[in-house]
């Protein structure tokens, strides 16, 4: 049994999650903290102590839940600057009918990563997506295969190297360590599309509080990649300024009778609320919050899909249609509103290929927490992991290997 911890720093909430990894190789959310976010604005640290303490809270409440501790945690990384890059690199092989090894293939995407990399900028996540061998081509995996000319298509994610070691910091000031890094909205992919969908090719929009991630898929792989920075809390600013409210009451307005799209609503459907500090009730129509939210959202869509033009990439690839998560995919009516924007299926991003005695984590705003465990666990090789002993005693299984590799690889160095 392996157990892993996620951590999603996000504008609004700050979640962590420990996910057990059972025998029969399935993944369950044993336990989730929760706080407040402080200290971080859109995928950036903006306060370190105010962020730093936040995430420990979170750590601590997860960790009191759970019968384990966490040394390291999986976290999710996003900014507003986020870029992806496609690219093709290739190397020859020294003599004809060579085998492919993994080594081949490391040097290959070495090459690559390095023609990728751009000043202040860290690759986060580089995608093999497909390989080609002489004329062979579509080759999901070369190793074993024979031939001279091996090239592969490249899908990089970059962010701004600050806002990943700044957001590395906070969580490090909390005494946490960081084993992974990914991008918040390839752990979300993970976590609510089917393969099938990212096969026949899909949008997914992550509509938070503070940014709006999206990804398309076409072919089983990532398209393109990028980030909006206008989400939720804009809706909700939006509500506060135009019907003159205190910020919790225009968000509780949003979630309770909010809707994404005004034709949703009879224009006689009205509801009376209390200004706090004021006696008095006002009268408010409904049409008219739901026309506010309709607008911000255009918007949101508008910059999504400028976006995808400038990456050249048409939503005409997109077969499988669009999937909304985050916490504003709670919003009512916004599959509606969606589905007429892009004109085409739209279905709401909820968690799934997971257990969880917690049922909450199912909800679209969990999405990247959840899906950086899975990703975690797809991608599970050498990496270390906590162990539960019967005793109590918590040991960290592969921190013991390394050690011993280490032992050895002095010396060999030492000879
Ligand atoms: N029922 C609802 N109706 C409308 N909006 C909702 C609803 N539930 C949650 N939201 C909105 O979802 C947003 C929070 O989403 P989420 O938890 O995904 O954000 P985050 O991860 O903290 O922030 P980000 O990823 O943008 O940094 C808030 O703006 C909140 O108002
Ligand atoms: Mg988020």
């Amino acid at each position: 049994m392996k157990v892993f911890a996620s951590l999603d720093v996000g504008t609004s909430k700050i979640v962590a999650l420990i996910g057990e990894l059972d025998s029969q190789k399935e993944l369950h959310v044993m336990s989730k903290g929760e706080v407040p976010s402080r200290g971080v604005d859109r995928g950036s640290i903006i306060f370190l102590r105010d962020a730093s303490h936040a995430i420990g809270e979170a750590i601590k409440e997860v960790y009191r839940k759970s019968a384990f501790d966490i040394s390291d945690v999986i976290l999710g990384i996003s900014s507003s600057k986020m870029t992806s890059q496609n690219d093709t690199e290739g190397i020859t092989l020294t003599s004809q009918s060579n085998e492919i090894t993994e080594e081949h293939i490391n040097k290959l995407l070495e090459a690559g990563r390095n023609k990728l990399k751009q000043e202040g900028y860290d690759i986060l996540h580089i995608i093999p997506k497909r390989y080609k061998l002489d004329d062979a081509e579509g080759i999901i995996n070369p190793l074993g295969l024979v031939g001279s000319k091996l090239s592969v298509d490249l899908h990089a994610i970059k962010v701004p190297t600050t806002v990943v070691l700044n957001m590395k910091r906070a969580v490090e000031e909390a005494n946490i360590g960081v084993s992974d890094t990914v991008p918040s909205i390839i752990a979300s992919a993970e976590a609510v599309l089917l393969e099938e969908e990212k096969e026949a090719g899909v949008l997914l929009i992550d509509i938070g509080a503070g940014l709006t991630d999206f990804i398309l898929y076409r072919d089983g792989s990532p398209e393109v990649v990028g980030s909006v920075n206008l989400a939720g809390i804009n809706i909700t600013k939006d509500i506060l300024q135009i019907m003159k409210l205190p910020f919790e009451d225009a968000e509780r307005l949003k979630k309770e009778h909010g809707y994404a799209m005004a034709e949703l609503i009879r224009n006689d459907e009205h509801i009376s609320i209390y200004r706090r500090g004021e006696d008095k009730e006002i009268t408010i129509n409904k049409s008219e919050i739901a026309s506010i939210i309709q607008a911000r959202l255009e918007e949101i869509m508008e910059r999504v899909v400028s976006k995808l033009e400038d990456a050249n990439v048409s939503l005409d690839y997109a077969n499988a249609g669009v999937v909304i998560t985050g916490g504003t995919a709670n919003l009512k009516g916004i599959k509606e509103f969606a589905e007429k924007y892009f004109s085409t299926s739209v279905r709401i991003g909820k968690p799934i290929n997971i257990g969880s005695i917690d049922n909450s984590i199912k909800d679209p705003a969990y999405a990247t927490a959840v899906g950086l465990l899975i990703h975690k666990v797809r991608n599970l090789d050498k990496q270390d992991f906590l162990v539960r002993s019967d005793n109590g005693i918590r040991r960290r299984e592969g921190a013991f290997v390394n050690r011993i590799k280490k032992f050895f690889e002095d010396i060999k160095n030492m000879l």
